[in-house]
């Protein structure tokens, strides 16, 4: 019978026959569950032979690069390359408003760098007497995202591409590996838990791959992704300290367009708008906004107001999806 320390098992067994003694696997990385369950199993199987990436994009949470970094390759012994690229995308966000452009520079832009280190990496590894070249590109996807390619693309196009690297594979000519494809998201994280990922990081909220820059609305500046990772920060620091973050399905901080009058000390401040989102969800189809107390409200609003400058007014959302969705563009 099925178990998921047998699973395991089987599953770096099939890895490593599928790659072989010298074979060599890339994939990207971006602290989310799913690819750092993967990449954790990645390495179970072949150690250093695969290579992970992760692309700092300038528009992640506060601290996110460091950390994932800390987490990979000290806690978990992954080889991992970090690439801070936040000027280049931040350059390409300047002026742009539109979100459906924003989506489309981060992900075009995350293809192409992606793709330059992939062949640095594989330059590197052609060099190296004790491995040979990569052969394999790694995808965390799961059971949902297998079952939804079927039935929204027809069963020939049985691979969903990652939001992030649609296209990659097959430009570069990789095999995909897909070790979570059989899993669904609870068993997922079991299995982060088993592998000796931090319940921290195996039940965290996801994040969208364009990032904070679908949390700004209006065109993207360095001040403004500071004001929203700086409140993000805090409102999740306080979720954590009232122990709601397991209630809550996702929460974050965006910020508003359009300024407001404020008053710091006895000045008047034409500031930004902070807008929270908290809810809660099983599918992420429909979800309902969570319900704070007001003395945490009361708390979480003066602290952002006081500790992030710039900040004018803190607003919190109540509309439930639908008619609203879960981010605010
Ligand atoms: P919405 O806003 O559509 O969000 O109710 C539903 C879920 O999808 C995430 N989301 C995205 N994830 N790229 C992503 O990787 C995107 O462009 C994107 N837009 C929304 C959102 O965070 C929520 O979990």
């Amino acid at each position: 019978d099925w178990t998921m320390e047998a699973f395991v098992g089987k599953e770096v067994a099939r890895i490593r026959k599928l790659v072989g003694d010298k074979g060599q696997v890339i994939g990207a990385v971006s602290g989310g569950v799913d690819s750092t369950v993967a990449a954790r199993l990645m390495h179970e199987a072949i150690g250093d032979r695969f290579h992970a990436v992760m692309v700092d994009n300038g528009v992640l949470r506060k601290n996110e690069a460091v950390q994932v970094k800390e987490t990979l390759t000290k806690g978990l012994g992954v080889n991992l390359t970090v690439i801070d690229a936040s000027e280049r995308f931040l350059g390409l966000l300047k002026g742009v408003a539109d979100p459906e452009k924003k989506r489309k520079i981060i992900g075009n832009t995350f293809i192409e760098i992606f793709e330059e280190e992939a062949k640095k990496i594989a330059e590197a590894a052609e060099n190296s007497p004790k491995a040979g070249p990569i052969e394999f590109f790694l995808q965390g996807t799961l059971y949902p995202d297998v079952i939804e390619s079927i039935s929204f693309k027809g069963p020939s196009a049985t691979i969903k591409t990652h939001h992030n690297v649609g296209g990659l594979p097959e430009k570069m000519k990789l095999k995909l590996i897909e070790p979570l494809r059989e899993l669904f998201k609870d068993e997922v994280r079991h299995m982060g838990t088993n592998l000796g990922i931090s319940e921290e990081l195996v039940w965290r909220h996801p994040f969208p791959g364009p990032g904070i820059a679908i949390r700004i609305i209006g065109d993207v500046t360095p001040d403004k992704v500071r004001i929203v990772q700086e409140a993000d920060a805090i409102f999740i620091e306080e979720i954590r300290k009232a122990g709601l973050y397991r209630q809550i399905s996702q929460a974050f901080a965006a910020l508003m367009e359009g300024r407001a009058v404020g008053v710091v000390g006895d000045q008047r401040l034409h500031g930004h708008i902070i807008g929270l989102r908290a809810v809660v969800t099983t599918d992420f189809m429909t979800a309902n906004a969570f319900e704070f107390e007001p003395a945490f409200m009361r708390r979480l609003t003066n602290r952002i107001g006081n500790e992030v400058k710039g900040v004018a007014r803190v607003l919190y959302e109540m509309t439930s999806k639908p008619p609203s969705t879960i981010e605010f563009e």
